[in-house]
């Protein structure tokens, strides 16, 4: 059996695969640093299956060259599949396989530490210090005890984040979400809709995955329904956010900050060196770091040593399986 590997991390991910490799002598693996593109599927002729991450879209004249190779098994080391065309998938006849769960803890300990930084104002008090100034006033912050936070997506991740509010901070939680999850139905967080979420919450967090229908679900009409002076968290897809409406409801103070792991057409910067801020090719990007009030990471709430261990290993076991021609818990198109 033999499996081609396409952006293997140098600094993070390579180890883990090699780990992987020693363990199953059987396979023979192929890998490159480098994403799958039209310009390197030819890498992957001669192998029977493929796995692959990264948060480009992924380009149909990449997928038709695995195709042509006789390939039809693909499994991604992520949660998220949004970058596939499922048209282009179903063309090719591919079956494509994910890791639905890795490690909810990593993006739910994220979303919680933003909070806490936006609401003790750490990034102002960094600016200050850096100055020579070490003064307390005028950053005084906000508990997030007694708070409302609103958790918009109740999964793996939403359901962490709700424990983290609600039994470490002691903020009150709410949430919402199309399909309560059964073991929060006891906690007794739920409304019966956005609207309620948003009218109610003074911190709000996103935690669903970006189906079609819910594209820039918080954008200037939702956010005319927060209440005025919430904060909002969005470790999920940038698309669920429609950036314009986020730095129009800054400017206006509707919204009194923002913790963003994601943004709306990130691809292009996150995962890239520019050399200097200014060289960002991203206004809007520059626009919303160079706030006091927002704090922006690029796209790495997941990124922790136990959650690339087990991107690894369960795409790799996953891919082994698909081989095997055994049926797995993990496939997220049916051909
Ligand atoms: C996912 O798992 O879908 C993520 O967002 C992280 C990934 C891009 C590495």
């Amino acid at each position: 059996m033999k499996i081609y590997v396409f952006g293997v991390r140098g600094g993070d991910e390579e180890a883990p695969l090699k780990n992987w490799m020693a363990e199953h002598p059987e396979v023979e693996v192929g890998f490159t640093h480098d994403i799958l593109t039209p310009d390197n599927a030819n890498l992957a002729k001669g192998y029977d299956g493929v796995c692959s991450v990264q948060r480009e879209p992924y380009a149909r004249e990449a997928l038709k060259m695995l195709h042509d190779y006789g390939i039809s098994k693909l499994s991604v080391r992520n949660v998220g599949v949004d970058g596939f065309n499922f048209k282009d998938l179903n063309d090719f006849g591919f079956t494509l396989t994910n890791v639905p769960v890795y490690s909810p803890n990593a993006i739910a300990e994220h979303a919680s530490f933003l909070v806490g930084r936006l609401l003790r104002r750490v990034p102002e008090f960094d600016d200050k210090f850096r100055a020579g100034n070490l003064k307390w006033s005028p950053t005084i912050g906000t508990e997030i005890a007694g708070k409302t936070v609103g958790v918009i997506g109740t999964g793996h991740i939403g359901s962490v984040f709700a424990r983290i509010m609600q039994f470490g901070y002691g903020a009150k939680v709410i949430a919402y979400d199309i399909d309560p999850n059964p073991a929060l139905e006891n906690l007794g967080i739920y409304v019966d809709s956005l609207d309620e979420l948003l009218a109610q919450a003074d911190i709000i967090s996103i935690h669903t995955p970006l189906a079609p229908q819910d594209y820039h679900m918080i954008d200037a009409d939702a956010i005319s329904k927060m209440k005025q002076g919430s904060y909002l968290i969005n470790c999920a897809r940038g698309g669920l956010v429609d950036t314009d409406a986020l730095i129009a409801g800054l400017d206006s103070g509707k919204i009194a900050g923002a913790g963003l792991d994601v943004l709306d057409n990130e691809n292009g910067i996150f995962q890239k060196d520019f050399g200097s801020f200014d060289a960002i090719p991203n206004e809007k990007f520059k626009n919303l770091a160079s706030r006091d009030n927002v704090i922006i990471t690029p796209h790495t709430a997941f990124y922790t040593k136990r959650a690339v261990h087990n991107m690894v290993y369960e795409a790799m076991d996953t891919q082994i399986k698909l081989l095997n021609g055994e049926i797995t818990k993990n496939i997220v198109n049916t051909k």
